[in-house]
């Protein structure tokens, strides 16, 4: 049977972009529904500066009180080193390190340009190998840029392989404003699987414009087997205008085992965990599935 990872990262980008506080406990029973559901791929939170992102303000207490289950690997993004310190005190055991493929979104959404991002990473992902810390890599606007429009394959291109060469075990590629058609995920997977190999990549689409899920199906037949999704289909970067979620994690679920694809995930837990969101956000969530299940 084909199986396909999926790297749930509703506690960090599902959340990053929600404008009232919502409380640790909630944050920490949500992350404990995940784990509830079988997701074995957790990113808990984001060691990025408070100011920036002030709804995870509370990074450092959510990392240290995840109630560690066997088996899930719990991570966390970080900007720099300050964010490796932050991430270590707390135990975590993986991160997510990340940076754009076009000049314009790196320098709004980390405040640096990409040569000075490199500089910053490097020592980052060369710190954190040494204490024995696993490190993810994303690269944001892979599909096109809020500010800039198009990006260039080989822009592209360039950002995954300084990645891979200071360490990333994974790049995961982000459609950041959910911009990507099918058409285009399948061209630029073909030029970029003939560089990387398939089983170091990840897909990350948001559903901005309603073709996440057609676009984790145009990446399925290049062979990528690592998706990242939200609970509710919560998210968005707040430094990407107009950006929404990600593609809900109970959507993408219902369309790879009704393929006949496993997960290791059971859509009722998730569809409690994303209920619970629903009822702690106070409004409807994206997610087609949830509200497919209100309806009923
Ligand atoms: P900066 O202002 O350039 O930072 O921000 P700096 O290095 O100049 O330091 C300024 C002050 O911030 C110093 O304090 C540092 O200690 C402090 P001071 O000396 O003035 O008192 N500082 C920190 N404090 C706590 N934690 C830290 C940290 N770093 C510095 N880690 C920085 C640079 C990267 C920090 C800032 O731009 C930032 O936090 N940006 C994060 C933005 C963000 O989180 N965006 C959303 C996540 S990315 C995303 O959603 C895309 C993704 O989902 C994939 C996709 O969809 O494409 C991953
Ligand atoms: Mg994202």
């Amino acid at each position: 049977m084909q199986t396909v990872q999926i790297v749930e990262v509703g506690p960090r980008d599902g959340l990053q972009n929600e404008r009232n506080v919502i409380e640790t406990s909630d944050k920490l029973q949500l992350i404990a529904l995940l784990a509830d559901a079988g997701l074995k791929r957790i990113e808990a939170t984001s060691f990025v500066h408070p100011r920036w992102i002030p709804q995870l303000a509370d990074a450092d207490t959510v990392a240290r009180h995840i109630s560690n289950r066997v088996g899930v690997e719990y991570s966390a993004l970080v900007p720099n080193k300050k964010g490796l310190e932050r991430a270590i005190v707390a135990g975590l055991k993986e991160i997510a390190v990340f940076m754009s493929a076009s000049e314009a979104h790196n320098k709004q959404n980390i405040n640096k340009s990409i040569r000075e991002t490199y500089s910053i990473l490097s020592e980052v992902i060369n710190q954190a190998v040494v204490a024995g810390i696993r490190v993810r890599g994303y690269v944001s606007t892979v599909f096109g840029c809020p500010f800039a429009g198009d990006v260039s394959i080989d822009d592209v291109t360039r950002v995954m392989e300084q990645l891979f060469k200071m360490g990333v075990y994974e790049v995961s590629l982000g459609d950041t404003i959910g911009i990507a058609t099918p058409k285009q995920v399948e061209e630029r997977l073909t030029v970029l699987l003939r560089y990387f190999p398939v089983e170091k990549l990840a897909c990350h689409f948001h559903d901005t414009r309603g073709t996440a899920l057609a676009n984790v199906y145009a990446a399925l037949t290049k062979g990528i087997r690592v998706f990242d999704s939200s609970i509710g289909g919560l998210g968005g970067c707040p430094y990407a205008p107009g950006a929404t979620g990600n593609v809900a994690t109970e959507d993408l679920v219902n369309m790879l085992e009704g393929m006949g694809i496993a997960t290791g995930v059971d859509l009722h837990r998730l569809l409690a965990a994303s209920s619970f969101m629903q009822t702690k956000l106070g409004r409807a969530l994206p997610s087609k599935m949830l509200s497919f299940k209100q309806r009923g």
